[in-house]
């Protein structure tokens, strides 16, 4: 089968090379001895791809590796303990190995793909939307009605957080860097959208009459300590991601003189042995999928052979959504 590798940790471009590998047996590192074998229709490609095309993402396989942590496409075998079948349309978070024409997911985070969604969407679903909806809800404590900013919000886990909040009853504040990115935002369910070069901390808390009840923040970098000044009494900033570059570090008496949260949110690792919540979750997302919330923006598609320039549109800030490559 065809595969895209990470062969040198050199960065985006020089770091890739399409190569023709056997077809993979059916066993996941993460279930040794069991996976479901799925037949990649379209492969994510996100922001850890870039950093592991430079060995500085927390995962560093040996090389050459197969990158790709998330797949729509149909199921060639599955193992009993799954929830799907051979044939079945599905979404799947593989950790690796999506870049191929045929890939290797545990069952526990192999999903079938809703009519309504097509194999792009399926693969940016999986990740994008567990991992918001852990973090909103799990994690953030989300109520209807409450106040919810979003960082990065056109990105791919912004749009889904946007997508998930107002499917849930939030009121939501964008915080995006470019008039496309507000577009995309507004699409995807932003009330508000204000720019993170502007005054946007101030425009937030006016907007929410005094402060936010969560920010969801998949940024970091130097707007951490404006997060928190955003926050209402109560409040909590759920620390989701590093895309800013820097990880933030907080004093934490502001925690106690304004009663406020940090809250991390790692989604893949909490639910991997919780398959209670993990179904619970994948069945929330399901009846937003089926309400018409739940829809994943697909920014831009690439040929398998082009994953590089999909890598080079992240890396340079100018995706939205999620990016994909069309593997079949
Ligand atoms: N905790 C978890 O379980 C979990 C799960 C999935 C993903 N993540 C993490 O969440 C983060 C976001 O992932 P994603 O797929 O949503 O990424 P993405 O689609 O690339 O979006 C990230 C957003 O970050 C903003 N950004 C600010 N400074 C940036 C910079 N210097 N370079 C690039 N982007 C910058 C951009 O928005 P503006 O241009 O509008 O500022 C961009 O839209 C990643 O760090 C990922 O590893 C965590």
């Amino acid at each position: 089968m065809k595969a895209v590798q990470i062969v040198e940790l050199t960065g985006p471009r020089t770091a890739l090379r399409i190569i023709d590998v056997p077809d993979p047996e059916p066993s996941h590192p993460m279930t040794p001895g069991e996976g479901v074998v799925v037949e990649v229709h379209a492969a994510g490609v996100s922001f850890p791809e870039v950093l592991q095309t430079r060995g500085e993402y927390q995962v560093k396989p040996d090389l050459p590796f197969t990158p790709g942590s998330e797949v729509g496409g149909v199921v060639r075998s599955a193992p009993a303990s799954a929830n799907v079948k051979a044939g079945d349309r599905v979404a799947a978070f593989c950790v690796l190995g999506g870049w191929a024409e045929v890939a290797v997911s545990p069952a526990v985070f192999t999903f079938p793909l809703p009519d309504e969604l097509d194999f792009a969407q399926g693969a940016g679903l999986v990740l994008n939307y567990h991992t918001a909806y852990f973090s909103l809800v799990t994690r953030g404590r989300f109520e209807a009605g409450e106040t919810v900013l979003v960082h990065g919000a056109a990105g791919g886990v912004g749009t889904a957080t946007l997508q998930i909040a107002k499917g849930l009853g939030a009121k939501t504040i964008a915080v995006v860097s470019t008039d496309e990115k507000e577009r995309v935002a507004r699409e995807a369910g932003a009330d508000e959208v204000v720019r993170s070069d502007g005054p946007w901390k101030d425009q937030a808390k006016e907007i929410s009459g005094g402060g936010v009840d969560i920010v969801i923040d998949p940024v970091g970098g130097d707007r951490f300590t404006d997060s928190l000044r955003s926050l209402k009494e109560g409040g909590r900033v759920v620390v989701v991601g590093f895309t800013g570059g820097s990880i933030p570090e907080v004093r934490v008496n502001r925690l106690l003189l304004a009663n406020t949260e940090v809250i991390g949110a790692g989604w893949g690792n909490y639910v991997l042995r919780k398959p209670k919540l993990n179904q619970q979750i994948a069945g929330e997302i399901e009846r937003l999928i089926e309400q018409g919330f739940v829809r994943p923006v697909i920014g831009a598609r690439f040929p398998l052979e082009q994953a590089a320039d999909a890598l080079e549109l992240i890396e340079g800030r100018g995706a939205t959504g999620e990016v994909v490559l069309d593997v079949q």
